[in-house]
């Protein structure tokens, strides 16, 4: 290599280089750049910081407005129902939640606000989705044949043998996927506002979902069967009706679930 590539190659070396310690300067903090002659600081008279001058407000530095919270929105929306037709239209006009846009009906509830026993299901599926009501599809069939062999129904007009039924979700998830923490959260003032409204003396909840919403634990089939407490209600766990389609030999566990329920209310 001659001496003027050598040259080159150093010149291009000490560039590099220069650019790299820049670089490093300006990731420290160095935001000044040199100045022609040299500034001593120690010499600089310390002056009082002068109070700044009013801005107009066109300059006024805004604050960013705080974004809130959906599941504050929707308890304040839930806890200002006084009756289950306010619930109703604070939930059809509650637009956080973004499986309102999939959905063509706003689910509610079916059945007899009178009624005893207050049934939790999940989301609406697409019959429910079309029909706007909960449980008419093939799982809600069964599971109007399950309550009406301990002779309960969602069409009695008799607190004692009536149903009340709703789900977590008011909106059908796409493709019926399981619903989201997210979404479960957001919606949970309304359920519970809800279940306040139509004041139950048990609860069944049928699935994960709504016993993962209610008791904040997941596991139907361990749990189900199993008494429990939440919203200083009586709970009781099976398993959806859905899950004891694919799976009859389950059904022998739901009767006696349904055995207990019975039981219970006499
Ligand atoms: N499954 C549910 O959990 N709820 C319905 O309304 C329908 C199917």
């Amino acid at each position: 290599m001659g001496i003027a590539a050598d040259l080159a190659d150093d010149i291009a070396g000490d560039w590099h280089a220069a650019l790299a310690a820049l670089a490093w300067q300006v990731e420290a903090g160095a935001d000044e750049p040199i100045v022609d002659a040299p500034v001593n600081r120690y010499e600089l008279s310390v002056e009082a910081p002068k109070p700044a001058a009013a801005r107009p407000v066109s300059q006024a530095v805004v604050a960013p407005l705080a974004v809130a919270d959906p599941v504050d929105l929707a308890r304040a929306a839930a806890n200002a129902a006084r009756s289950l037709e306010d619930l109703r239209a604070a939930i059809v006009g509650f637009d956080h939640c973004d499986l309102k846009k999939g959905a063509r009906n706003t689910v509610f509830a079916d059945g007899n606000p009178a009624a005893r026993v207050l049934i939790l299901g999940e989301a609406p599926g697409a019959d429910e989705d079309r029909e706007g009501r909960p449980f008419v599809g093939r799982a809600g069939q069964l599971l109007d044949k399950m309550f009406a062999a301990i002779g309960l129904s969602r069409t009695s007009p008799d607190a004692a043998t009536a149903l009340y039924i709703t789900n977590v979700l008011p909106w059908r998830p796409p493709g019926n996927r399981d619903p989201e923490p997210v979404e479960i959260a957001m919606m949970l003032p309304f359920v519970e506002r809800h279940i306040a409204l139509v004041d139950p003396a048990v609860i069944v909840v049928v699935g994960n979902t709504p016993l993962f919403a209610l008791t904040g634990t997941k596991g139907i089939l361990r749990a189900r069967g199993n008494w429990t407490m939440a919203l200083g209600k009586p709970v009781l766990p099976m398993t959806h009706p859905a899950y004891l389609l694919r799976n009859p030999a389950a059904k022998r566990e739901a009767w006696a679930d349904l055995l207990s329920l019975k039981a219970r209310l006499s």
